[in-house]
């Protein structure tokens, strides 16, 4: 990948349901503390989905207020790609539900299956479809009802994950040295079972045992899966910093996954990049999976730690296992 850059994020926007679960209201229903969750993970509270909010109620929301930040309407936009494990529905896609919800007539819409780095797969491949002249303004989504896949029984897993969305509007790079100035992308399927959703997939469909066995909820082997994380995600670092022909020394903002405060501060380290120019929000939001780099983005811009023309790194981990980093000039 060359660093002139083809395509730059135009706009990012962001929403969470307004329902809050603390770290308290889980102790009331869980084995587990608010010392052990703050200390293990570094997260205070999430936010969760009420029973009327579907994934694409609250992602309008926030691609709306993406494509409001870009100055583009629904009619602009060539395309939408949908990054979540979370769609409302198993058909269509959620891309296409967002395409009507948005009235985006001109766009081709499809999603994108790859857990917690989808968000960076997403604008991956926006770019490699900008550089194929398949598109110039591009709507990359990533969001997560995480709540609807959660078992709030199993205390390894309840007290992580949230619901959001995140989104932003991709367009052509304008040639002032702004936007994506190296992706990559990596994969292990061998490691699938240590975080896997085991059954309501077309190997296993749902049935009442299959609900009552609860393997419709996600699981995890969260000790395996951290230290799978740091690696990836220190090499991934490494490997988009080398790609966008720099040194850590060059970033000015490192926005990791939001998984583990532990996770983010090893990865940092490795990186050699000071904590005071990494971007964490975990404790408002928890863990939202392929939401929560655009999330922890918006953020960074609204407060004024992302300014034009600074260099953040991008950086996730998830599910597949997959990993993924973009170096961006913003
Ligand atoms: O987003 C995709 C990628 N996901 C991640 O990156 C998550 C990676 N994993 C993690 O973040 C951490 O492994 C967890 C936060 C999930 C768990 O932290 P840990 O320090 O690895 O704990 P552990 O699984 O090794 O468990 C330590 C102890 C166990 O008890 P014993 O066996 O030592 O008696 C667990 O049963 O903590 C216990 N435990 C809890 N205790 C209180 C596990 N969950 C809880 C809980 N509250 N919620």
């Amino acid at each position: 990948m060359t660093t002139v850059p083809i395509a730059m994020i135009a706009g990012i926007g962001a929403a969470v349901p307004a329902g809050v679960l603390t770290n308290a209201d889980l102790e009331r229903t869980l084995d587990t503390s608010d010392e052990w969750i703050i200390e293990r993970t570094g997260i205070r509270e999430r936010h969760i989905a009420g029973p009327s909010e579907t994934l694409n109620s609250f992602t309008l929301v926030a691609a709306q207020r993406a494509m409001a930040r870009a100055g583009v309407t629904a009619s602009d936009l060539d395309g939408i790609i949908f990054a979540t494990v979370t769609p409302d529905h198993r058909l269509p896609s959620a891309a296409c539900e967002l395409q009507a919800m948005l009235g985006a007539e001109r766009a081709w819409a499809f999603d994108v299956v790859a857990a917690c780095p989808g968000w960076l797969f997403g604008l991956s491949i926006a770019d490699g479809l900008m550089r194929a002249s398949l598109g110039d303004t591009i709507l990359v989504v990533g969001a997560e009802k995480l709540s609807s896949i959660t078992d709030y029984e199993d205390r390894s897993t309840a007290v992580l994950f949230g619901d959001g969305a995140g989104a932003a509007v991709v367009k052509r790079a304008t040639g002032d040295g702004r936007g994506l100035l190296a992706t990559y992308m990596g994969s292990d399927g061998n490691l699938a079972p240590l975080l896997h959703i085991p059954g309501g997939g077309s190997a296993e469909p749902l049935t009442a045992s299959l609900l009552s066995e609860k393997k419709h909820f996600v699981k995890m082997a969260g000790r395996e899966v951290f230290k799978a994380a740091v690696l990836a995600m220190s090499r991934s670092t490494d490997a988009a910093i080398g790609r966008a022909g720099l040194t850590p020394d060059a970033i000015d903002l490192l926005i990791p996954h939001q998984a583990n405060l532990r996770i983010i501060e090893a990865t940092a380290k490795h990186a050699g990049i000071s904590m005071d120019k990494v971007m964490v929000n975990l404790e408002r939001y928890g863990n939202t999976s392929s939401a929560s780099i655009p999330l922890a983005l918006q953020q960074a811009e609204e407060e004024g730690r992302l300014k034009s023309g600074m260099v953040a790194m991008l950086v996730s981990f998830g599910a597949g296992f997959t990993w993924a980093s973009v170096v961006v000039r913003w």
